[in-house]
């Protein structure tokens, strides 16, 4: 996977209630490029977010990582790429242990342990 870009095509996302958070949006975040993301509350900034690895589906556009349109089917692939903090600490840290807790991701992606531990101490 090309690692270059980042880039919205007319995405637009409804929530199930009908609210309709993002209506078109258009972007490109080019290798290198550092972006922040500003608005007032409610203006759809973690919707857009959600929609870089795939956590929300466009309703109607599309999301590319490069070379690769964020889809199901790519999900494995997008969220190897894209990494995600949320806002609320208790959304993100879950495990009894901080070595849990970094392990989790490469658990999930059913690594062997070895190379578990090799990834959460660090150190390349
Ligand atoms: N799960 C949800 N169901 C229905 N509507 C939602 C949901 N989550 C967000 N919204 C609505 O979608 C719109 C965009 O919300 P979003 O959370 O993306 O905004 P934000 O810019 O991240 O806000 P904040 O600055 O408060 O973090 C708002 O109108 C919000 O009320
Ligand atoms: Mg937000």
């Amino acid at each position: 996977m090309s690692h270059h870009f980042v880039r919205f095509s007319d995405v637009h996302y409804s929530y199930p209630d009908g609210t309709e958070a993002l209506k078109g949006v258009c972007f490109t975040i080019t290798h290198g490029e550092r972006v922040a993301i500003l608005g007032l509350n409610g203006c759809g900034k973690s919707t857009l977010l959600l929609h870089t690895n795939g956590l929300l589906l466009p309703s109607q556009g599309e999301v590319n990582v490069g070379d690769v349109p964020v889809t199901k089917k790519t999900l494995p692939v997008v969220r190897r790429a894209v990494g995600m903090v949320f806002q609320n600490p208790d959304d993100m840290l879950f495990m009894p242990t901080v070595y849990d807790d970094v392990a989790f991701g490469p658990r999930n992606m059913k690594l062997p342990e070895k190379e578990v531990e090799r990834r959460v101490k660090g150190g390349g």
